[in-house]
């Protein structure tokens, strides 16, 4: 099973982290067995599994059952899960909902959605040795107020971005997801930390790359510009995750169409 030290030594080492979500344990053993660094059980599963419109109706019973799946499939990779949708309320909801998220599941890292505002949070879980990653740029959970939105676009949003992200590395945070952040912020904040940064539509200089799974095998009608299929290229689903795979690795995904 893959620790903690292993995936930050790939930033040192400057090998670029892949990671894909995986929502049970069939898909997560392919994963596994692709060399998927880091799986997310994201609560994109509203969406790809539950057929929402947004990932606002996933529970936290909902994330720890499908977290249980991916956990058994993959023996070997980092398993990461979301913190669904008000489950952060308070400091003390968000500390219970992590451990039942760890202790149920037996994932390794929990992630966040948020900047400021979740830096207690981030440094009480840290505190109890909880590995935390923190998801700053697009939130979906906030998409209802905020909508989909490419964030770091002015330099004020692009220094807001910089300093949340020092502030929740200062705070314990692990790991750090970009989503939809104008590549020139992601880089300069990827520079920036000690900690990995994994990118989803943020360019290529991040230390990882993250994107929905079932985006990678084509299943998705209308899939984003920057989560294209590997189908064709892989040519079956195995194919298609180690094309992926490849790709984050030798620093060939995201191209300039894929941002
Ligand atoms: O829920 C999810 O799948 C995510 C990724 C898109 C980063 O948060």
């Amino acid at each position: 099973m893959k620790r903690l030290s292993d995936i930050q030594r790939l930033k040192k080492q400057g090998v670029k982290i892949a990671c894909l979500t995986a929502y049970d344990a069939g898909f997560s053993a392919l994963l596994d067995a692709c060399g998927v660094d880091v799986i997310l059980v994201g609560d994109s599963l509203g969406m790809v599994v539950q057929g929402h419109h947004s990932t606002v109706p996933v529970t936290l019973d909902d994330m720890i059952y499908h977290a249980q799946m991916v956990r058994r499939g993959a023996p070997k990779a980092w398993v990461v899960a979301d913190l669904p949708f008000m489950t952060c309320a308070t400091l003390e909801q968000g500390l219970l909902a992590a451990q039942s998220l760890m202790q149920q599941a037996q994932v390794q890292m929990v992630k966040i959605e948020g900047g400021h505002a979740i830096v207690p949070l981030v440094a009480a879980l840290a505190q109890q040795g909880v590995p935390v990653c923190a998801h700053l740029g697009l939130l979906p959970q906030q998409s209802l107020r905020l909508g989909y939105q490419t964030a770091g676009k002015t330099e004020a949003d692009a220094d807001r971005l910089f300093e949340e992200a020092l502030a929740l590395e200062a705070a314990g945070a692990s790991m750090l997801v970009l989503e939809c952040v104008v590549p020139s912020v992601s880089e300069r904040i990827s520079r920036a930390l000690s900690i990995p940064t994994i990118g989803i539509g943020s360019g290529v200089n991040t230390d990882g790359q993250v994107l929905v799974l079932t985006d990678v095998l084509g299943l998705t009608p209308n899939a984003p510009s920057f989560a294209p299929s590997f189908l064709v290229e892989g040519r079956d689903l195995k194919g298609a995750v180690d094309a992926y795979v490849s790709a984050v690795k030798a620093a060939q995904f995201p191209t300039m169409d894929n941002v």
